[in-house]
């Protein structure tokens, strides 16, 4: 069988990017990505390409190649089912917030919709393609739904698969465009030869792996649990480093050259944030205790207590340099965003920083390249007080239109993105427009320390014992 029509439910981090690379990819497949948020689609259609929902580097130039020519947006969910021989379905899945597993477990509430809604309006044949991070066993109730569904007419059949997505934002076209490896979980082997065939336009034959359903599921979680890991594993040792005197960045160098530890993801920082880590880690231990595997549970779930932690170190280290008190005092935050190249914030460090700061009573001017406001205010669940020129009292918060901006009679910055803007600031010039004496808590280690120093400012770098 060979796909010619695909449906994708869901125009988000993942599906938005995720179906225009294979749009861009497979010319002769056509591609329709349906979301029931018409503003989100209406974005996806915008003429100009720099408006789309999602901010990606190359994201506009592979849709602007696909869209129009066999890449198609709309809010026409249940005709593009109909149309489609393969449904991907890529729609959010949080953490529980109330009810049983709250805290941990995922919410497929909108996984659950998005089946029922395949098994209302499919037709023919129809592979259903697993590709929101989901808990272990989550495909056994999409087809639990779906076989509830069939009529007995021989016209209508499914088989689900499991196709996790690990691209990362800020990189996520390289990431589909020249993955690791295309992971493919399920039972029925034509419709995984099908889905295989699809990324054989591009990705090579040997990087495409089979699975059976739950390991591929498993997989996924258990991918991000190790990456996370490891931020936390450098993060509690750049604690460390800070109270002995040596430098985590040399200490990750040293122990990176190791081949069987590797140079990746041993950058310290402000923890991890993102919509993935946290989350698949949460189901990870949610899992565990439903398995009646508690220490396996407390081993994983320490990765993300660990990282809460260290947010709120670097919370309550700016306040105590800051004799003690951050009320009334102008801070300038840098970067919003989870990480560099995106404008997404969901789980990022700075939220909880900020609203630490906040609740100190810190008037915060809040920079960021790409990151709304009306998004800042959703996530600090606090309104801001305008500009950043008319921060308001005691416990407010305003964007800043410029880094200059932000700093202005501030006493303190701090980089909690590393955007690449940020890595050449003038600090001397931004020195000039601080209170003294003034800080520069560098959460990224993106700052040039000998420039920021010799600009008389007085410098905190995460993981730095050497400073
Ligand atoms: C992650 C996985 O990398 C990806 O495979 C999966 O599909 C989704 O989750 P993402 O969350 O988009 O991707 O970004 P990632 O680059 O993994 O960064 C996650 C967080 O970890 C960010 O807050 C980042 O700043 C932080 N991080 C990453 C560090 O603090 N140090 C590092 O060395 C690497
Ligand atoms: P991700 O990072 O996993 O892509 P997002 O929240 O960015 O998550 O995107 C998920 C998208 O799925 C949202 O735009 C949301 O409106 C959409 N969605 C959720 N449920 C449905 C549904 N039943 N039908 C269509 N779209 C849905």
């Amino acid at each position: 069988m060979r796909v010619q029509r695909i449906c994708c439910i869901g125009a988000g981090y993942v599906g938005g990017p995720t179906m225009a690379v294979i749009a861009d990819r497979c010319p002769d497949v056509q591609v329709t990505v349906v979301d029931i948020n018409q503003t989100r689609i209406d974005a996806w259609n915008n003429a100009d390409l720099a408006q789309l929902p999602v901010y990606e580097p190359g994201l506009d130039a592979v849709v602007g190649r696909a869209r129009g020519r066999n890449l198609t947006f709309s809010t026409a969910v249940s005709e593009a089912i109909a149309s489609a021989d393969m449904v991907f379905i890529s729609v959010n899945t949080p953490t529980k917030t109330k009810g049983l597993g709250a805290g941990q477990a995922s919410d497929l509430r909108w996984v659950e919709a998005c089946a029922r809604e395949v098994a209302l309006a499919a037709t023919g044949h129809t592979i259903v393609v697993e590709k929101s991070t989901l808990p272990v066993r989550t495909a056994e109730a999409i087809k639990t739904i779906l076989e509830a569904a069939h009529d007995g007419s021989e016209m209508r059949s499914f088989s689900v698969l499991s196709n996790p997505e690990f691209l990362a934002e800020g990189t996520a076209i390289r990431d589909l465009e020249t993955p690791d490896r295309v992971l493919i979980g399920g039972e029925d082997q034509s419709s995984i030869d099908a889905l295989a065939e699809v990324y054989s336009h591009w990705v090579p034959a040997n990087q495409i792996l089979r699975t059976n359903l739950w390991s591929s599921e498993l997989s996924k979680l258990t991918a991000n649990a190790f990456l996370a890991q490891r931020i936390s594993s450098i993060n509690s040792v750049a604690a460390l480093c800070e109270a002995t005197g040596a430098d985590v960045r040399e200490v990750a160098r040293a122990i990176g050259t190791d081949s069987r530890i590797g140079p990746k993801f041993l950058q310290s920082g402000p923890g991890f944030g993102g919509s993935c880590f946290q989350k698949d880690i949460l189901n990870l231990v949610y899992l565990c205790r439903y398995f009646g595997l508690p220490e396996v549970a407390d081993y994983w779930e320490s990765v993300v207590t660990l990282n809460t932690w260290q947010q709120h170190r670097i919370s309550r280290l700016v306040v105590q340099k800051l004799f003690g008190t951050v009320t009334g005092k102008r801070l300038a935050i840098l970067g919003f965003a989870f990480k560099a190249d995106t404008n997404d914030t969901r789980e990022a460090p700075a939220i909880r920083i900020a609203g630490d700061l906040l609740e100190e009573g810190a008037q915060l001017a809040i920079h960021d390249p790409k990151v709304m406001v009306s998004q800042i205010a959703r996530d600090l669940k606090l309104e801001s007080s305008g500009t950043s020129e008319g921060l308001s009292g005691i416990g407010s918060w305003g964007q800043a239109t410029s880094v200059e901006e932000a700093v202005n009679g501030a006493d303190a910055v701090l980089i909690l993105t590393e955007w690449r803007d940020y890595q050449s600031l003038n600090w001397k010039s931004l020195a000039a427009r601080m209170r003294r004496p003034a800080w520069v808590f560098d959460a990224r280690a993106v700052a040039n320390p000998i420039q920021v120093k010799e600009a008389g400012l007085m410098l905190w770098r995460v993981g730095d014992g050497a400073q």
